[in-house]
């Protein structure tokens, strides 16, 4: 059945007398540099950056003596509330978002996921209807196109034009579900190539694993450790360096999710180096995981079938333990660009279902939670990175890919106030225990990472506070992500097109805020 139209609803923190707020004595980390600095922010926007600021009477004083202030996390890449592998993620946009908050992630962008067949419009509204009353920060959405035809292409049309959505995921692997031909990935990414969007893809080959998986059932594996048997490394990078292929072909700019190897990551690098037939640069983009800068996969060698099964995600992790640095010293090089989550969880008692047949076992890890002190802990403290890196990989990048930058993903008069009070020297250790999840296991369980936010204003609402969680249901708002983002149309000329493309934007995000998006037509 089609799901309604989204409900208009003001904003909470407008609603709130918590509405100013002056950050002292911090030191302000951006994408490009750090400075002292104290803020005010006012109406969820900072509205003053500097030193002898003036303030009104009666404003909140933070004092972030030896803090990072730093841009709100953006998550890229969650499925929450998510149908998928015949059961239901486990974290829905209240818990997930509310994870996302505790960690100094303020905003994420889940993947909507349609049914085969299924309209994409309907799926959109439903998301929608499952996040809307429910997010504790604000969120974007991508569409997944799962199946292809004219009806399709028509769909993406309007979910650009009119619905705030400017990126649409396909699936090279899960053969007889969501994968698509190359035949059809070529029209998917020409028709984001004619709309401004950005494809994005899950690069691994679904043919070849189909094969693997018949020969390891066969052979009597039918543990955990036949899920990475049966999609090697060769296997994800192939798909990587298909889909750039493609991508080339066409002219499009191409974002590859979660690359997870040594091999895809390479290719990724490799392509961001090349240069297009017509001399115009690849835009391509990589973004790999906390679970896989955090953790590696241990084969056969878990201690039981449950943790082995925690760890099960496509593609997975690497049995190879030089991995997670390998991916880090990339995200160092700009051979990839962001990092996820990929925030897909599933219960003990979900994953069990699996206990027979590993390709039963749904696919999927946390991570919302943990990806700022993970990518913090295996980054900036080991000193491959340093904090302007930190915030690029974490925030800025995705906020400049997905068209929302400057309102997200810096520091700046103007930008809305979700900011990160991040505590370089303080340390928690992971569990499950301690987590909030709604899952009874944490794959980065034990892992003890420095980086701790003391305070966490999500659009200007303190929602960590002293370490204490407030997150508040409903706080977030949709964030519609306009077309032809600079970063990857580079090469676009508004003027040339007969476009005021500020204009287009302005009048875009403004006409969609207002509404709270569009209606249904
Ligand atoms: O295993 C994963 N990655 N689960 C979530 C779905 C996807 O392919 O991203
Ligand atoms: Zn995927
Ligand atoms: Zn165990
Ligand atoms: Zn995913």
């Amino acid at each position: 059945m089609a799901a309604t139209a989204p409900v208009k609803k003001v904003p909470i923190h407008l609603q709130s007398s918590h509405n100013r707020l002056l950050i002292k004595n911090g030191k302000v980390v951006n994408a490009d540099g750090m400075a002292d600095a104290d803020l005010y922010i006012e109406e969820g926007v900072i509205k003053q950056l500097g030193r002898n600021l003036i303030i009104p009477g009666g404003t909140r004083t933070i004092d972030a003596a030896g803090l990072l202030l730093l841009p709100g996390g953006i998550d890229p890449h969650t499925h929450l509330d998510v149908e998928f592998m015949g059961t239901k993620s486990a974290d829905d946009f209240y818990q997930g978002t509310k994870a996302a908050v505790a960690g100094g992630t303020t905003m994420i962008i889940d993947f909507v996921l349609p049914a085969k067949e299924e309209s994409l419009i309907d799926a959109y509204y439903e998301w929608r209807r499952r996040a809307d009353e429910k997010v504790c920060c604000d969120y974007g959405l991508h569409v997944a196109v799962t199946w292809w035809s004219s009806s399709v292409k028509k769909e993406m049309e309007e979910l650009v034009e009119k619905h705030g959505v400017n990126s649409f995921k396909s699936f090279l692997a899960y053969k007889g579900s969501y994968q698509l031909s190359d035949t059809e990935l070529y029209h998917v990414f020409n028709a984001c190539k004619e709309l401004g969007a950005l494809p994005m893809v899950h690069a691994e080959n679904g043919d070849i694993i189909a094969e693997n998986t018949k020969k390891l059932l066969n052979a009597g594996i039918t543990g955990p450790e036949g899920h990475e048997m049966s999609r090697p490394e060769e296997v994800e990078a192939e798909a990587t360096n298909r889909a750039c292929v493609i991508a080339n072909q066409v002219g499009s700019p191409l974002y590859v999710v979660h690359v997870m190897s040594k091999s895809a990551g390479n290719v990724v690098a490799a392509k961001r180096d090349e240069k297009l037939s017509n001399g115009e640069e690849c835009v391509i983009f990589g973004e790999t995981l906390a679970a896989s800068v955090g953790t590696h996969s241990h084969g056969t060698g878990y201690s039981c079938w449950s943790h082995a099964a925690a760890h099960v995600l496509s593609p997975p992790l690497r049995p190879d333990p030089t991995t997670p640095e390998y991916l880090m010293r990339l995200l160092a090089n700009d051979g990839l660009q962001l990092t996820g989550s990929d925030n897909c969880t599933f219960t003990a008692e979900q994953k069990a279902v699996g206990k027979e047949n590993f390709t039963k076992i749904p696919n999927g890890v946390n991570g919302v939670e943990d990806r700022m002190s993970v990518v913090w802990e295996k980054g900036v403290e080991t000193g491959i990175i340093d904090p302007p890196r930190f915030v690029a990989i974490t925030s800025t990048n995705a906020a400049k890919i997905f068209n929302i930058y400057p309102k997200k993903g810096v520091l700046a008069v103007g930008s809305d106030a979700d900011i990160v009070l991040w505590n370089p020297r303080k340390t928690r250790t992971i569990s499950a225990k301690t987590h909030h999840h709604k899952t009874d296991y944490n794959i980065f369980e034990g892992l003890t990472c420095h980086g701790v936010p003391d305070y966490v204003i999500v659009g200007g609402r303190v929602c960590v506070d002293e370490g204490e969680l407030k997150a508040v249901q409903g706080l977030g708002n949709f964030v519609p992500t306009p077309t032809f983002s600079p970063t990857c149309y580079p090469a676009f000329k508004p003027e040339e097109n007969g476009i005021d493309k500020n204009a287009i934007i302005h009048e875009e995000i403004a006409a969609l805020r207002l509404n709270n998006t569009s209606s249904k037509p």
